[in-house]
């Protein structure tokens, strides 16, 4: 077995990614656990993670630190937001969902976690929730509806530090199933650089994910 550190609290196993787990011996969604030098490492899966999905093909800006705030829109039962609670052990991660029922497996697993907070709330409306979040280093957003770039525009010019990433995962068949993916996606890009932001990387998600792709964003000075 070859392990390699590739980011805080991140390691390649072989041709798996994983996260120290911040919960030992507690699983999220049946993942892997594997003992490593004293850590337990909860295997990342690119199937079930669109951002496992994005690093597994080579994204390059990971802005996820031990101490990072992170926004998360569209939280479902915490797949993703588990990991990144592995990686930002100091920091907070705030996770809105809207669905009552996505929500209440969400909290079995932020009931187990400190750093991980549940949002039962519209990110449509982020001034509903701006009394419980404060500025973030990362707002990631993942919540495959028709209106997917101007809610996580909205969210990141309330909530985003002036140096805070974007990672906007978009579903070209929520925008429109007639249309082919990549003219959609062009179409978002435009969307987001009207919006005040630059696109600095993207990354189609295929095989893991069909007609996806993931814009990774900061402010345009
Ligand atoms: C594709 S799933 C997210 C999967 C999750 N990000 C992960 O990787 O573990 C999309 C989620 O977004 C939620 N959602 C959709 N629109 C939303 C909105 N306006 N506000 C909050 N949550 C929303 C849905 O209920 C669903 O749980």
């Amino acid at each position: 077995m070859q392990v390699i550190e590739i980011g805080e609290n991140v390691y390649q196993i072989d041709n798996s990614i994983a996260t120290v787990n911040l919960t030992p011996g507690i699983q999220v969604y049946q993942e892997k656990l594997i003992e490593y030098e004293g850590k337990e490492l909860r295997i990342w899966n690119p199937r079930r993670s669109k951002l496992a999905a994005a690093i597994v093909k080579g994204l390059h800006t990971f802005p996820f630190k031990h101490d990072s705030k992170v926004l998360y829109l569209g939280a479902s039962a915490g797949t993703t937001p588990s990991h990144i609670s592995d990686i930002c052990v100091d920091g907070r991660v705030y996770s809105v969902e809207f669905s009552p029922t996505m929500m209440r497996d969400f909290l079995d697993v932020s009931g187990n976690r400190e750093n991980l907070f549940a949002i039962l709330n519209d990110a449509t409306r982020p001034h509903n929730y701006q009394h419980l979040v404060e500025k973030v280093d990362v707002v990631y957003s993942d919540v495959a509806q028709a209106t997917q770039t101007q809610l996580f525009l909205d969210n990141f010019r309330l909530f985003g530090k002036d140096d805070c990433v974007g990672i906007l995962m978009i579903k070209a068949r929520s925008i429109d199933v007639t249309r082919k993916p990549n003219d959609i996606f062009k179409e978002e890009k435009k969307r987001l650089k009207e919006g005040g932001l630059k696109v600095i990387e993207e990354i189609k998600l295929d095989p893991y994910e069909k007609d996806h792709i993931a814009f990774i964003c900061e402010k345009n000075f």
